[in-house]
């Protein structure tokens, strides 16, 4: 069953039934200032960082579902409502939400009145702007007493939720015109407020919650919306809110339109004050004003929407199938996009106070929006590079408001420095900015110990040559790219953390096989940049270092059918046939295959085999088969799921494209293809139902074969997942891929496929790409012809003219 439909002209999806299976949500914003928004106009906003910047509440995994919001109610008689049908749930006549590239619009009708509610953040702005469009479809004149909502959180969210002994008695706000400001904690140590304000005179408001809701009612019934008459409340201490009340008249036919803004201003020491007590409102007048009428909040949507069609005329295909358009041209750039804005912190799946940035997840988001701004892809590598410690390794994650490394995490994940060459190297691919090396950059964020980026390289791949185990395989450490693959914690406390727990780290042993695929990958990424800066002995060194270590992976990581996993602390293989559960994992074979580690002696076609045989299944290729069953300790959290969720043999969708890549390399385009078709959501829309959770954005994992529920969706939006699926696909299946020299050509499609067209901008050119398939292959380019000449290899070479320019391509 579907709740709605693509509508690919005006890149937006289109919500009918208010009731999805769950919050369908969107993200508005994308440099400061952030909000998320569900189909019903749930969620909240913050600036910069979801934990330490948190400026109104919401409430996660609330009965009902989907609570705390910018909420506007209606009165329109004896019936209240409200237009993205929550929170008053009264039946709508009509209903539609439709999420946009960072705006969404929720419209409702009853009774004849419709109100549609435009949401968005503009561009270099620091709030969200609402306008609300007022209609009177019916033949009579109408009064209607609207009234809007949203609720403070008293900045930072976590002690937000727990510190009640000194939050009840904060909040502070104060009045003015039509405007609430909320100021607590204004006064010591904070230099920031928020505001809440509305383009009309208003005929009453409310910023104490409890009298506007009366203690006891929820949100479905706020008591002054109910009696129609607000209270004119000003909060001292417990919870303020901010509600405009406003009375309106409507002739038939009628519409009014009202724009509200929900701002947050930083001013200096200096300028904190109008009057003692009395909060300095010039900042806040400023952004009121830059959108105090409908056409200014027009404009800067179209200012918006021009932001977003040239985000997305980077790469564009026209392969004749519609899902496939619609998720490369629009949903998964998208998805991209808010994955760079948010990595792991903030969605209806990540309370927003547990994780920041992480290391490995900002490198791998990154070749997903690499071509859309390299510019601040750029800023990106920088900052995760100034986490790392002197000796390679580096904080696991990083708070985005300090851009500082979290103690609570640590270090200690042993993969994490060498998606540091990932991340930099697809950047240098992208733009050709070789300068971004000789950068300067901290340790551990202390300068005077700075070296530079290339250097930063350099330590990332001693990390793993310095950490080798007992076989010459790299050491695991707390976990590899699998945080629950927990090798060196024995945990027996439920009151551990699996990820930071050590119990055995010392002297540990256990080695990870995937740490090896990745680091045979990006060391000889890291050879072939060593080359290209003329360190030729730096090349060669790193390069026996990689050929020892694809000999030590076909000695030690085979199995006979498929590569191991890993080594556990005593040294006993995980991920062999020799085991009861866990006979083979994904990753492993993902990484060795994209490597290439055996070729030429048939391990990469047997492990892809392997995949086919024991990891495939209806919903996507799972991590693990079979599926621990029971907890196992040298094994940690990744047996502590039940079967077929999450890591333990769920249909992990970030590692999926690593078989696809993996695939393409072999040269079966047609499995690779399958298995890209398999997991991606336009393709799952019929089956929203079943899935969950929106059709426009992957989700982390699909419950497995080993599942109760199998094809149940969970963690939509943040997750590696949306870029390396757009890399797979644009990189390897149709196999547009950026390189240092130009733009390399070489697909790997089903053999039934006549052909695709793309449009790729790149270093300041445009290329026109057609490529057809006349003869029925997968792989392997028979012509290359660029602006009539035929080329001798498959690397368009960089124009850098401004010119478009025609490739024709012949398999
Ligand atoms: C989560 C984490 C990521 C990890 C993956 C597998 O997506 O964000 O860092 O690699 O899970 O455990
Ligand atoms: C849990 C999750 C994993 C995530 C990790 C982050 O282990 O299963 O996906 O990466 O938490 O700490």
């Amino acid at each position: 069953m579907k709740y709605g439909y693509f509508n690919d002209k005006n890149r937006e999806y289109v919500i009918t039934n208010p009731r999805t299976p769950w919050p369908w949500i969107n993200y508005l914003g994308n440099e400061d200032f952030f909000s998320l928004i569900s189909n019903s106009g749930g969620g909240y906003s913050f600036y910069k960082d979801a934990k330490f910047r948190r400026l109104t509440r919401y409430r996660y995994n609330n009965v009902p579902m989907d609570d705390g919001g910018k909420y506007f109610y209606i009165k329109d008689g004896e019936t209240i409502w409200s237009p993205g049908w929550k929170p008053c749930r009264t039946e709508l006549d009509e209903y539609e939400c439709r999420h946009g590239m960072n705006y969404t619009v929720i419209s409702g009708e009853k009774n004849g009145i419709k109100t549609s509610v435009l949401y968005f953040v503009p561009l270099n702005t620091w709030a969200e702007v609402q306008k609300l469009t007022i209609s009177n479809n019916s033949g009579e004149k109408r009064k209607i007493q609207l009234f809007s909502f949203v609720e403070w959180c008293l900045w930072n969210a976590a002690a937000d939720m727990e510190n009640f002994q000194r939050n009840f008695s904060t909040g502070e706000v104060e009045i003015a015109d039509s405007v609430v400001y909320h100021k607590t904690e204004y006064k010591e140590r904070r230099n920031h407020y928020a505001f809440y304000s509305v383009n009309a005179p208003v005929q009453g408001f409310d910023t104490d919650r409890e009298s506007f809701f009366g203690l006891y009612n929820g949100f479905d019934h706020p008591q002054t919306v109910f009696d129609g008459k607000p209270r004119n409340s000003v909060a001292h201490g417990w919870s303020p809110i901010a509600s405009h009340y406003i009375e309106l008249e409507l002739n038939p036919g009628e519409s009014k339109d009202l724009v509200f803004v929900l701002g947050y201003i930083e001013n200096s020491e200096e300028e904190k004050w109008e009057s003692k007590g009395v909060i300095n409102k010039r900042k806040a007048r400023e952004i009121i004003d830059r959108f105090d009428t409908s056409q200014k909040v027009d404009s800067a949507l179209d200012e918006l929407r021009n932001y977003w069609d040239n985000l997305l005329s980077i790469f564009t295909v026209d392969s004749g199938d519609e899902k496939l358009d619609r998720i490369v041209n629009i949903w998964n750039q998208y998805q991209c996009m808010i994955t760079f804005c948010f990595s792991r912190s903030a969605s209806f799946f990540e309370s927003g106070i547990g994780r920041g940035m992480g290391f490995r997840d900002s490198n791998q988001d990154l070749i997903g929006f690499v071509h859309q701004i390299p510019g601040r892809a750029r800023e990106r590598i920088l900052d995760i590079a100034s986490t790392q410690f002197q000796d390679g390794g580096c904080y696991h994650q990083y708070q985005p408001l300090t851009k500082r490394g979290n103690n609570d995490i640590g270090g200690g994940f042993n993969d994490d420095p060498l998606w540091l060459i990932l991340g930099t190297t697809s950047y240098i691919k992208e733009t050709g900015d070789f300068g971004i090396l000789d950068e300067m950059v901290a340790f551990d964020n202390d300068m005077s110990v700075a070296r530079t980026l290339f250097d930063h390289l350099t330590v990332s791949f001693d990390h793993v040559v310095n950490n080798l185990g007992p076989h010459g395989l790299p050491l695991i450490g707390r976990a590899d790219w699998n945080d629950c693959l927990n090798l060196n914690c024995f945990s027996n406390d439920p009151n551990e953390s699996f990820q930071t727990t050590e119990n055995k780290s010392e002297g540990s042993k256990a080695e990870s096989v995937m740490i090896a695929g990745l680091f045979v990958a990006y060391g000889r990424d890291y050879a072939d940049l060593c080359r290209r800066r003329g360190r030729e002995d730096e090349a060669a060194r790193a390069l026996n270092l990689v050929a020892e270590m694809v000999d030590t992976i076909k000695k030690f990581g085979w199995d006979g059918e498929w590569f191991i996993r890993a080594y556990d602390f005593f040294g006993r293989k995980v991920g062999s046939n020799e085991n009861e559960e866990g006979k083979i994992f994904i990753e492993s074979q993902g990484w060795c295959t994209m490597a290439g580690i055996g070729s030429d002696e048939g391990m990469c076609k047997k492990a892809l085999d392997s995949v086919k045989e024991r990891l495939d299944c209806e919903q996507g290729i799972v991590l693990n088969n079979p599926a621990f069953t029971k907890y196992i300790i040298e094994y940690g959290e990744i047996s502590s799921y039940p079967a077929g969720y999450k890591e333990n043999a769920a249909v992990f969708c970030h590692n999926n494209p690593w078989i696809m890549i993996g695939e393409t390399v072999a040269g079966n385009g047609d499995r690779a293809w399958e298995y890209y078709r398999k997991i991606c959501p336009s393709y799952l829309e019929e089956i929203s139902d079943l899935h969950k959770t929106e059709p426009y954005v992957y989700g982390q994992m699909i419950a497995g074969k080993d599942a109760f529920r199998p094809g149940e969706a969970k963690n939509s939006w943040l997750t590696g997942t949306a870029s390396w699926n757009f890399y797979a696909i644009t990189q390897f299946i149709l196999g547009i891929r950026p390189d240092y020299d130009g733009l390399i050509v070489d697909p790997c499609i089903p053999g039934s496929w006549k052909g695709f067209k793309v449009v790729r901008k790149f270093r300041n050119a445009v290329y026109n790409i057609e490529v057809l398939n006349p003869n029925g292959k997968s792989k392997g380019i028979t012509e290359l012809v660029v602006d009539g000449e035929r080329q001798s290899s498959n690397v368009i070479p960089v124009f850098g003219d401004n010119r478009e320019h025609s490739v024709k391509v012949i398999l």
